[in-house]
């Protein structure tokens, strides 16, 4: 960042720069944080000439106490903010939560100043239609809608056969009947029709998990002008997607709830937590780095910004606002003392996901390797989860939360988005 450039080095040096560091971030810091700009400004021409005099305490003052420029500096290359980037008000992402939210929690997060997200995975082509729409009606403000690029696995009918033996006895002690239970949801991966809407609702940024999708629907994404970025969970991940053009990376720490985005491996020892990985990806690419997993309160999106990144994407905190559609027994989960337990499980969906350990994690899991490959594994549990629900039970529910639930409360989505950002507004 600016403030570790500056630090220690000769006077000469720090003049040097000042001339970069006054333009890319205090001043435009001020004009674009402080009037609340909500429209992409091209900032290298909006700030002006430089000062005539610079005072050198006043630079070291401002780098050493102000965590959050416009603009971060590494290996000699200034990278845009994501406020300038997506033109949004706040550094705070708040991230797709696929189970846990419709359009509600996105459209309150996006009018509070950040960019809510759209997790449309799950969604059939008609839901997601009527979920823009309802975008369009209720916020003028940016956007983000997230997609899967997972590629669908061709069905392994003895490994199918295999796991759903496993569930047997389970769905017998619910007195299940299969053929009228309920099926897993699809979680399709980003296709032609989903590029269609893209190009015709025209999000702000589309991101996507486990990796990105072929060149020429990533042609179509880019060709609508919205801003492209992905999740890496290694640096090797973050080189990749750069290399593909991605506007921004999304460095998603092990502690992160949900799916792991990990593409370019299966081996869940290569993870790494979000403050070990996130200085390592700042220093190995050039564009904007954006923090996510484990921050859940304002010191937490501070300390990732002090680390480089140039926003963060916070999931779990969200997950009991008002606006979110959590279900009664996972929130229950997540005000309990159990949510402090978290693991990586394949038992629900066939890839790597943190949720809070229930029944079947520590009975079949929290790792196995009979699972079928994602998704097709999600569909043995789905009526053992329906029906447990019913019940009032989580016991068969996947439960994703990340591995710090303090920053989870009952307040309304803008207020949580202000408070994320407040200690970086009051700077
Ligand atoms: C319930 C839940 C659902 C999630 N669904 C998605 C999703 O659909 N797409 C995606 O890119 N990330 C998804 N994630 C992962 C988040 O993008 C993000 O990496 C994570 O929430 C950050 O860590 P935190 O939960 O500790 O804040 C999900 C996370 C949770 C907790």
């Amino acid at each position: 960042m600016v403030r570790q450039e500056v630090r220690g080095r000769p006077f000469s040096v720090i003049c040097k720069i000042s001339d970069w560091m006054i333009r890319a971030s205090a001043l435009v810091r001020k004009t674009v944080i402080a009037s609340r700009l909500t429209k992409p400004q091209n900032w290298m021409h909006s700030i002006g000439p430089p000062p005539a005099t610079i005072s050198i305490l006043w630079l070291r003052e401002k780098v050493a106490h102000c965590p959050c420029e416009t603009a971060t500096y590494s290996k000699g290359i200034i990278s845009m903010s994501i406020q300038t980037l997506f033109g949004i008000e706040l550094p705070i992402i708040q991230a797709p939560l696929a189970g846990v939210q419709d359009s509600a929690l996105a459209i309150a997060v996006s009018n509070a100043g950040g960019l809510g997200s759209l997790p449309c995975a799950m969604l059939s082509t008609e839901t997601l239609r009527k979920e823009l729409e309802t975008i369009r009606a209720k916020t003028e403000r940016p956007f983000n809608l997230n997609f899967f690029s997972h590629e669908m696995p061709v069905p392994d009918e003895a490994k199918a056969k295999a796991w759903n033996a496993l569930f047997a006895d389970y769905y017998a002690e619910l007195d299940i009947d299969l053929l009228t239970a309920p099926s897993a949801p699809a979680r399709m991966p980003f296709g032609q029709e989903m590029a269609d809407l893209v190009h015709e609702y025209r999000p702000a940024v589309v991101s996507f998990h486990f990796g990105l999708p072929s060149p020429e629907l990533m042609t179509q994404v880019r060709n609508s002008g919205a801003k492209i970025i992905s999740s890496a969970t290694t640096v090797e991940e973050a080189l990749w997607l750069e290399a593909q053009g991605v506007d921004a990376i999304i460095v998603q720490g092990y502690e992160a709830g949900g799916h792991r985005g990990m593409f370019l491996t299966g081996d869940i020892s290569t993870q790494v937590g979000t403050f070990a990985l996130l200085p390592q990806v700042v220093h190995a690419v050039k564009v904007p780095v954006i923090a996510a997993g484990g921050i859940a309160d304002a010191t937490g999106v501070r300390a990732a910004l002090e680390l480089g990144a140039a926003g963060v994407q916070v999931g779990t905190a969200y997950m009991l606002c008002p606006e979110a559609t959590t279900s009664a027994v996972h929130r229950a989960a997540l005000k309990s003392d159990y949510a402090r337990v978290t693991a990586l499980t394949n038992v629900f969906s066939g890839r790597p996901a943190r949720g809070i350990v229930n029944r079947l994690m520590r009975e079949l899991g929290p790792m196995n390797p009979m699972a079928p490959h994602f998704p097709l594994a999600a569909q043995a549990s789905a009526p053992l989860r329906a029906k447990a629900e019913s019940l009032g039970r989580g016991d068969f529910s996947p439960l994703w939360a990340g591995q710090n639930v303090r920053g989870c409360k009952e307040i309304s989505a803008g207020v949580l988005t202000r408070e994320l950002a407040s200690r970086i507004l009051e700077c």
